[in-house]
């Protein structure tokens, strides 16, 4: 992963309770829109949840983009996933239009 072109290891984030890890979250790059990074997988382990771990990695990654001079991070999430919502909205992403996903089941 740390050789993919839209790897940025800067920007993979981990939060650590003494020796633990404990949650990480990752901006990556963009192919063809360098001012625009993509803020990837969010994630706290299960004990260390509602303490402001994700909300505490969601800010380091967007001052860390804005030190580099990013005009803009897009995110993706599940309307099933409200609490990653949440703190998106908190931390200032703004709704855009919702991508519907379908499936088809093709038997054997
Ligand atoms: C989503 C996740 C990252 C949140 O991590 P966390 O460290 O517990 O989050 P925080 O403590 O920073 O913030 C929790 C906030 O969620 C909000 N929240 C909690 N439950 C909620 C609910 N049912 N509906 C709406 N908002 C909710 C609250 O606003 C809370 O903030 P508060 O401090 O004001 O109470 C964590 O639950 C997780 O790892 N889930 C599994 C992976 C996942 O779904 N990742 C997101 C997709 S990338």
């Amino acid at each position: 992963m740390t050789d993919h072109p839209t790897t940025i290891p800067e920007a993979f984030l981990i939060a650590c309770r003494d020796e633990e890890y404990i949650g990480l979250t990752y901006l990556r790059r963009v192919p063809g829109l360098p001012h625009i990074l993509s803020q990837a997988l969010t994630g706290v382990t299960r004990d260390a949840r509602g303490l402001g771990v994700a909300t505490a990695l969601k800010v380091a990654g967007i001052e860390w983009a804005r030190v580099q001079g990013i005009a803009e991070i897009r995110t993706w999430n599940s309307q099933h996933n409200p609490r990653m919502i949440s703190i998106n909205e908190r931390s200032g992403f703004i709704r855009e239009i919702a991508v519907c996903e379908f499936r088809k089941d093709l038997p054997e």
